[in-house]
């Protein structure tokens, strides 16, 4: 049975309805994770949960430790990652409320420990990320969206900028027209370090406001609050549809 973990951003603080069963405060050669790793058991199935920011959210995107953090899932025996990103929306149908499956990236961030290859192997390692995210995680999610009726996109584009500050108006704009439906900034170098560690990952993003010159000004963050609110609910239900189906005996 392949080992599942669940990477929580901004508004999945507990994976709620998990039964915790132990908490592995992992070592990584990296330094430590953003905190203690739960293992428990959810919908008859066995899943691991990192809040990528530390609880109560205090690690900002760009100062979060995503080498320790994957590294630490990894030595977990985890096969599988499902991360769970909140989201600003760029495109039209990217309206907040929306949940939305990425299938490709687009990378902005700078200055973060993006890689484990520190060239000691004497081997190139140029990873494959043509598909950034699992095919097959990505459709396993697709298909528990479709059949539990929870309303989704099926691709996008997602931008992954530095922050903590939000973008600009021309910011936004520039990523628009590079293509992207998205934007968050913690997406990456996450996925990219699952990829060389041998990881499956896919994403799961809640669209929780209009990228910044789309939307109403200033920026609400209560809205925010009160969609992630919102938005987390249907996340865990697709998570637990998701654990019955491929993660329980
Ligand atoms: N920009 C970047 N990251 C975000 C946003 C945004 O508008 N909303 C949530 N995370």
């Amino acid at each position: 049975m392949k080992r599942l973990a669940i990477i929580g951003g901004t508004g999945i603080d507990e994976l709620e309805g998990l039964e915790i069963v132990g908490e592995h405060e992992v070592r990584s050669p990296y330094g430590a994770p953003s905190r203690a790793i739960q293992e428990g058991a959810m919908a008859g199935g066995q899943v691991f949960f990192l809040q990528r920011h530390g609880s109560p959210n205090a690690i900002p995107p760009h100062l979060i430790n995503y080498r320790a953090n994957l590294w630490a899932l990894h030595s977990l025996g985890v096969d599988d990652i499902v991360a769970i990103n909140a989201v600003g929306g760029i495109t039209p149908a990217m309206v907040p409320g929306r949940l939305v499956i990425p299938d490709q990236i687009v990378d902005y961030t700078w200055g973060r420990e993006h890689t484990i290859d520190d060239g000691r192997s004497g081997q190139m390692q140029h990873i494959d990320f043509t598909e950034p995210y699992d095919r097959d995680l990505r459709q396993a999610l697709l298909g528990e969206a479709d059949r539990a009726g929870i309303a989704h996109a099926s691709s996008a584009v997602h931008g992954v900028t530095q922050g903590p500050r939000l973008e600009t108006a021309a910011e936004i704009r520039r990523l628009a027209q590079d293509g992207c439906d998205i934007v968050g900034m913690t997406g990456m170098p996450e996925a990219a370090l699952a990829r060389e560690l041998g990881m499956a990952y896919a994403s799961v993003c809640m669209v929780v406001n209009p990228a910044p010159g789309l939307g109403d000004l200033p920026i609400a963050l209560d809205m925010m609050q009160e969609i992630l609110q919102r938005e987390a609910s249907v996340v865990r239900q697709l998570l637990t549809r998701l654990l019955a189906a491929r993660y329980s005996s």
